[in-house]
C-alpha cells in the first residue's frame, strides 16, 4: 500500500493534541516550529503559550523590544534564533505589510527560516507540498526503506529530501508532514521503538534486516586537532646548522629543523621555559621569532600552526651540516616556505 495511505491514517487516529494543531495561522506555526527547533514538545509548549500570550500577532512582537523577546526565550538557549524571530517579525511588518509569506520560495527569505521551517509553514498553512525532514524524519525513513547513506552528510540530505519529497501526500501535504514526524518521535524512537504495534511493521527493512539499531548511519565528524609547532633554525657561529629526519608521520623520511611541539602558541618568555631548551643546548643562545604570525598547514585533522625561531649559539652539534648544504635535503613545503623567504632575507 501506498506509504501515505498507511501512514495519514495513522497520524489521525494517534496524533498528540497540541496547541499549535488548532491552527494553520503561519504567524503562529512559524512560532511554534522555530521553538520546536529547540526544544522537546513538553517543554516547548510552555514557551509557545508564552510567546502567543504576550505576542498574539506578528505586530505585537514586531514592537516588542529584542530585549523583551530575548526574556521571554530565556532558558531555550541558542539566542539567535530569537533575535532571527524579532528581526524577521519586523521584516514582515515593515517590509510586507504585515502580511506573512504565504510559499515556500518567499518564507526562505525570512532569516532564521530554513528549508525545514519554510516547508514546514508552506505545507500546513498553505497546502504545498514541500516535505520537511527534521531528526524524526531521518530515522523513520532510514529504517523503513533500509538507507544507509549517512544523514550528515550533503549526499544524504540531498537523498532523504528527495525521497521525503516523493512520498509526500500532495493533497494533505501539511497532514503527510506532520503524520511523518509524529510517527518518528513517538513509534518509530531512537530507543526502544514500538515495532510490535507499528503500522509499517509488516514491510520495514530495518526489522526485516534487523538493522533498527544501527540506523539512521551517521558519518563521524573528524575532529580537527590544532598543534602548535616551533622549529629550531640554528645558526651556529661557523654557519651550521642541525636537520633531523623524520621517522613517523605524513612527513616520514623528510627533514626538519629540531621541533618543540606546544600546547599552544607561544611568545618568547614561556618559550624558553621549554624544558627541551636544557637538553638541546649547554651553551648561551640568542632567539627571534622569524614570522609573527603562524604559518597554518591545514590537513584533513589537523591544523598546525607553525613558528620558526632563529637561534644563534656558539655551541657546536655532533649533526650539524653547512647551511649550504640544506638544500639538499627533502623537506616539507612548509619548510621549504620557510627557507625560500630566510634565504632571501
Ligand atoms: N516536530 C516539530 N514540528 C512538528 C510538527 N509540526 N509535527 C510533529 N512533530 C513536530
Amino acid at each position: 500500500m501506498k506509504f501515505s495511505k498507511q501512514l495519514i491514517p495513522w497520524y489521525l487516529q494517534n496524533k498528540r493534541d497540541l496547541p499549535w494543531r488548532k491552527t494553520k495561522n503561519p504567524y503562529k506555526i512559524w512560532l511554534s516550529e522555530i521553538i520546536l527547533q529547540q526544544t522537546r514538545i513538553d517543554q516547548g509548549m510552555s514557551y509557545y503559550l508564552k510567546f502567543v500570550a504576550h505576542f498574539p500577532t506578528v505586530f505585537e512582537l514586531a514592537n516588542a523590544s529584542e530585549e523583551q523577546v530575548l526574556k521571554l526565550w530565556q532558558g531555550l538557549g541558542y539566542y539567535s534564533r530569537a533575535r532571527n524571530l524579532h528581526y524577521s517579525a519586523n521584516y514582515v511588518v515593515n517590509e510586507l505589510k504585515g502580511e506573512f509569506p504565504s510559499t515556500y520560495k518567499e518564507l526562505l527569505k525570512l532569516k532564521g527560516v530554513g528549508d525545514y521551517t519554510a516547508s514546514a509553514i508552506a505545507s500546513i498553512c498553505f497546502n504545498e507540498a514541500s516535505a520537511t525532514v527534521d531528526g524524526n524524519v531521518y530515522r523513520a525513513l532510514s529504517r523503513y526503506f533500509g538507507i544507509e547513506t549517512a544523514i550528515n552528510s550533503s549526499k544524504g540530505i540531498k537523498e532523504f529530501k528527495a525521497l521525503a519529497q516523493e512520498l509526500i501526500d500532495k493533497k494533505q501535504p501539511g497532514n503527510f508532514n506532520q503524520a511523518l514526524m509524529e510517527f518518528g518521535a513517538t513509534v518509530c524512537k531512537p530507543q526502544n521503538p514500538t515495532c510490535t504495534i507499528c503500522v509499517f511493521n509488516s514491510s520495514c527493512k530495518a526489522l526485516q534486516t534487523n538493522t533498527i539499531a544501527k540506523l539512521p548511519f551517521k558519518e563521524k565528524k573528524l575532529k580537527i586537532r590544532n598543534r602548535y609547532f616551533n622549529y629550531l633554525v640554528i645558526q651556529t657561529l661557523d654557519k651550521k646548522t642541525v636537520l633531523e629526519k623524520r621517522t613517523s608521520g605524513i612527513w616520514k623520511n623528510m627533514y626538519q629543523f629540531p621541533l618543540i611541539e606546544t600546547e599552544s602558541e607561544v611568545d618568547e618568555q614561556e618559550f624558553l621555559q621549554h624544558n627541551s631548551f636544557d637538553t638541546l643546548f649547554n651553551k648561551a643562545i640568542t632567539i627571534q621569532l622569524f614570522n609573527k604570525e603562524s604559518i597554518v598547514h591545514k590537513l584533513s585533522h589537523q591544523h598546525i600552526y607553525t613558528r620558526f625561531w632563529v637561534v644563534k649559539t656558539d655551541e657546536k652539534f655532533s649533526n650539524s651540516l653547512n647551511w649550504s648544504e640544506v638544500s639538499k635535503y627533502p623537506v616539507p613545503k612548509l619548510v621549504d616556505n620557510f627557507l625560500e623567504q630566510y634565504n632571501n632575507n
